[in-house]
């Protein structure tokens, strides 16, 4: 009765009836699959607070040519995933780690952000009012996109006048065409991802366009992703495009601090506390290249990617394989990361949120 009432207020051609939508949830990806509603929600220039956000059609928004986050870059994004559970129950996975991110964020980019509590509603809301595109259990799950943009005009340089919180929503399921299949990771030589002092740990869209040239680059020789080094030295591994990394020696796994030039994932400090939990050392320290090529195993983790195994990585024309069996640390720690998520393990730490 609730969901009747809360959808014919939204839009009364939409009802509960429709468990799922009709595609072939076997051929979902990572492409972008509109769906039913949108949230927006904006702030005023008056009192650079957000206030009633709403529901709308998933469609196209109206913005001014002199825009804050056309002209001048002032936008954030998070990546979150509502799944549906075998016993029934919609879930998101620590959505309150994202609304901090997004607000830390924001903070950097001067810009005004929603609270914890009316991000993570906007989230709940967008998932529940687009549940029927919530993929069936072990088919994938509706990736969410919160966004933070600054809407207002401004012509000189400063921050805009006004802004808008969205959160749209497509099912997914693998990001990499290889599925799940291990990565060929290139050595980027010529590109930074991020340099001292810049923005390189949070969320702004302005990361991710630089890194298209060196991503475009990488897969038409073929490769799954970059993997960059750090500004400073051009020595130390950071992060891939699309996601953390990780590396495995003799069961010690290490990855790099995060201290500005990394993002810091939720799916990778997650993994860092699971495998804690399953007894694994886990260093987060500076990680040259060289020791990363001697490496037994190597990972990317992220919301989009989940916990992805690296077979082989490309450095300077030497190509080094890795380690990517059903035993692997990294088969370990994903199973266990599933497990929670979908119920077949404790949730000890109050992760999960059922929506
Ligand atoms: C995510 O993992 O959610 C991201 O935002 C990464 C993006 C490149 C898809």
């Amino acid at each position: 009765f609730f969901c009747f009432v809360f959808l014919s207020s939204v839009d009364s051609q939409v009802g509960c009836d429709d468990e799922y939508a009709d595609i072939d949830w076997d051929t979902v990806g990572f492409g972008l699959t509109p769906t039913d509603y949108m949230y927006t929600m904006r702030c005023s220039e008056q009192n650079y607070e957000f206030t009633e956000g709403q529901l709308n059609r998933y469609g196209n928004i109206e913005l001014s040519p002199a825009a804050g986050v056309l002209n001048y870059g002032q936008g954030l994004f998070e990546g979150m995933k509502a799944l549906r559970r075998e016993d029934g129950r919609l879930v998101l996975f620590r959505p309150d780690q994202n609304a901090l991110r997004m607000k830390e964020g924001a903070a950097r980019m001067c810009m005004p952000s929603p609270t914890i509590t009316q991000f993570i509603e906007a989230v709940r809301q967008t998932a529940i009012a687009n549940k029927r595109w919530i993929p069936p259990p072990g088919k994938g799950s509706l990736y969410m996109r919160p966004m933070l943009l600054g809407t207002g005009p401004i012509l000189g340089l400063g921050p805009a006048p006004e802004y808008m919180f969205l959160v749209y929503a497509s099912p997914v399921r693998n990001y990499f065409k290889e599925g799940s299949a291990p990565l060929n990771l290139y050595i980027e030589q010529e590109f930074d991802r991020a340099s001292r002092g810049g923005t390189g740990g949070i969320k702004t869209i302005s990361n991710y366009g630089p890194a298209l040239r060196p991503l475009v680059k990488a897969k038409s020789k073929g490769f799954s992703d970059v993997l960059y080094l750090d500004s400073v030295h051009g020595k130390y591994i950071e992060e891939v495009s699309s996601c953390n990394i990780f590396m495995v020696k003799e069961n010690i796994i290490s990855t790099p601090p995060v201290k500005g030039t990394i993002l810091p994932g939720v799916t990778r400090k997650s993994i860092i506390e699971i495998a804690r939990d399953l007894g694994y050392r886990v260093e987060e320290r500076p990680i040259a290249v060289e020791e990363l090529l001697e490496a037994d195993e190597v990972f990317g983790t992220g919301t989009a990617v989940v916990v992805a195994p690296v077979g082989s990585i490309t450095h300077l024309g030497e190509r080094v394989e890795y380690r990517t069996d059903d035993n692997s640390v990294s088969k370990r720690l994903l199973s266990a990361y599933v497990a929670i998520q979908n119920g077949f393990m404790e949730d000890k730490k109050g992760w999960v949120v059922e929506i």
